[in-house]
């Protein structure tokens, strides 16, 4: 099923607004995509300067194929951007699709891509009818993983040298899953 203009929603966490991408959040997308860690696990070349970060937001917003939602969690209060967050991959056939988050450096550690995995998560099964959702970062990227098991997303393997940053250092990555008939919050917190 694909989803349509009239199917994209608006969620509401404790601390956000998850809506789809607008073009006025360009200039903190930019930003976000300038950031280190951004860049290194989770880059969108093609973003350079403000009318690209726009037109990155304008695709963001067009759900119109189906294989991927995307939102952007904003401050209730200011509208600023705070997490780029996607369903992306989404297999109607399967039930199935990928998670993946960026949040902008100066928002970080307060628990925002949790708050939002956890919504996109909850929709992803109530709303969206999908069985399975999973995610995937790089064994290096010990926050992303903070990230997943915070999120009920149990650690299922490793796949090695599954893909090579920009530096051109191959990378392990994790696979983690949640299941809609997993348990709230069912696994460890950590992945060491
Ligand atoms: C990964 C990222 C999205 C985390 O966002 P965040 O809002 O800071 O994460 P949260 O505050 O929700 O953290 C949830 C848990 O993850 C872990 N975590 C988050 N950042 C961490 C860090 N820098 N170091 C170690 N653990 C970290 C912690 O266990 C944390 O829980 P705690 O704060 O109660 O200890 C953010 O650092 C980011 O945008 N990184 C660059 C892009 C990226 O790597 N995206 C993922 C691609 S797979």
């Amino acid at each position: 099923m694909a989803l349509t203009i009239d199917d994209m929603p608006t969620l509401s966490t404790q601390r956000l607004v998850l809506r789809p991408p607008q073009p006025a959040d360009a200039e903190d997308a930019l930003a976000l995509l300038q950031d280190e860690q951004v860049a290194r696990w989770y880059p969108a070349p093609d973003v350079v300067d403000l009318a690209s970060a726009a037109a990155w937001c304008t695709r963001g917003a067009d759900w119109s194929r189906g294989d991927h939602a995307t939102w952007h969690g904003v401050d209730p209060v200011t509208g600023r951007l705070v997490v780029n967050i996607s369903l992306f991959s989404i297999d109607a056939e399967h039930s199935t699709a990928k998670v993946s988050y960026r949040v902008v450096p100066w928002q970080r550690r307060k628990g925002y891509a949790r708050e939002a995995v956890l919504a996109v998560t909850s929709w992803a099964f109530a709303e969206r009818g999908l069985a399975r959702v999973q995610l995937e970062h790089s064994v290096a990227n010990t926050a992303s993983c903070g990230v997943a098991f915070g999120s009920g997303y149990g650690l299922e393997g490793t796949l090695r040298s599954a893909f090579v940053t920009a530096d051109g250092v191959r990378q392990d990555v994790h696979v983690h899953g949640r299941l809609a008939t997993d348990a709230p919050i069912p696994w460890g917190t950590s992945c060491q």
